[in-house]
């Protein structure tokens, strides 16, 4: 038994009273395990949901996800964002059919070596999946540990990832690694929440050192966050009504690929200048957050009768604009038009 082991009995009743229904906690296929956790990397419950029905169901296995195009699988990854994440995906499949014949690997080294894959995921999908005793530390989980043993060791370094990865290797139930982890980071999701969390009503509180010792409100301790660089980005939407072959009307605009070592690699959008100062006759304009950048992008809508000859640039049905992988400001620009 583990001085740790004192918690289990309380935190496990707690989940199971409060756990929210989520389809990746009813399955321990690990690919689908997997699926969820890439898609819930940087994005909310709620809307990974929708998400992870989709690929689930468009691609049922590794094998039906390693035979589609990376470009397939960009598109179902529309409005997602950090589309590393999907490519990393898509190669991890392909990686899976090749390496392993379609068998989604079942040790923690061989998970950790697919593309995407970090500790807190392998760790994840080897507890979730399998029942291996890996720790998983996700932000809320950080959070948990920091405050449970009052610890303000700066969690998002190297040393301190190494320091709390170790404290979570000896809290973890060896018993029962699956119901621990996933207990663990639900109770930072619902109750042990970043601001103002009601620890009245924490099944833990007899616990938590920082409860006791005033300390709830400061820890977690991250490090300074970088500063965010702003970026004046001037998009220009051209509309060109033309004939087709078959007579019919069609809107033609440009759309251009990212291929330069920047924001949104790979992605389609509308012809770019950017600037230096904010450009002052607005049309469209968007303030767009990244993880470290300020977007301020303008678009402005030219109806022309042919389109310009711009480097790099395709022309477009603008019926034909859902078959690109967009960026997420595109796709706020083209809502904003309809
Ligand atoms: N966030 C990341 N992984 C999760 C999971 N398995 N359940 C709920 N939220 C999560």
């Amino acid at each position: 038994m583990n001085s740790a082991s004192k918690i289990y009995d309380p935190l496990y009743r707690w989940f199971e009273a409060n756990k929210r229904v989520l389809p990746w906690r009813e399955t321990s296929d690990p690919y689908k395990i997997w699926v969820s956790e890439i898609i819930l990397q940087q994005t909310r419950v709620q809307q990974g949901l929708e998400y992870y029905m989709r690929f689930v169901e468009r691609f049922p296995d590794v094998a039906t996800m390693a035979r589609a195009t990376e470009d397939e699988v960009l598109r179902l990854w529309q409005g997602l964002g950090y589309y590393t994440r999907a490519r990393n995906m898509y190669k991890g499949a392909q990686m899976i059919a090749e390496r392993w014949g379609g068998v989604f690997p079942t040790t923690f080294d061989d998970i950790r070596a697919i593309p995407g894959v970090g500790e807190y995921t392998a760790g994840a999908i080897a507890s979730f999946a399998y029942d291996l005793p890996y720790p998983a530390l996700d932000g809320n989980v950080y959070r948990v540990l920091a405050r449970l043993n009052d610890c303000d060791v700066v969690f998002d370094t190297t040393a301190g990832k190494k320091h709390f990865h170790s404290l979570a290797q000896r809290m973890l139930d060896e018993v029962h690694p699956r119901l621990f982890n996933s207990a663990i980071m639900e109770l930072g999701a619902l109750q042990c929440v970043p601001r103002e969390p009601d620890c009245t009503a924490c099944p833990l509180r007899h616990y938590c050192l920082a409860y006791a010792h005033h300390m709830v409100e400061v820890l977690p301790v991250r490090k300074p966050r970088p500063v965010v660089q702003d970026r004046e980005l001037n998009y220009a939407i051209y509309l060109c009504p033309q004939t087709n072959e078959q007579g019919q009307k069609v809107v033609y605009t440009l759309l251009r690929q990212r291929t330069e070592k920047d924001i949104w690699h790979h992605l389609w959008e509308f012809p770019q200048q950017e600037t230096s100062a904010p450009s002052a006759q607005r049309e469209l304009t968007f303030t767009h957050l990244l993880s470290h950048r300020r977007l301020h992008a303008t678009f402005r809508v030219y109806p022309v009768t042919s389109l310009p000859a711009i480097p790099d640039t395709i022309a477009v049905a603008w019926t034909a604009l859902d078959d690109y992988a967009l960026s997420r400001l595109t796709l706020r620009a083209l809502q904003a038009l309809q």
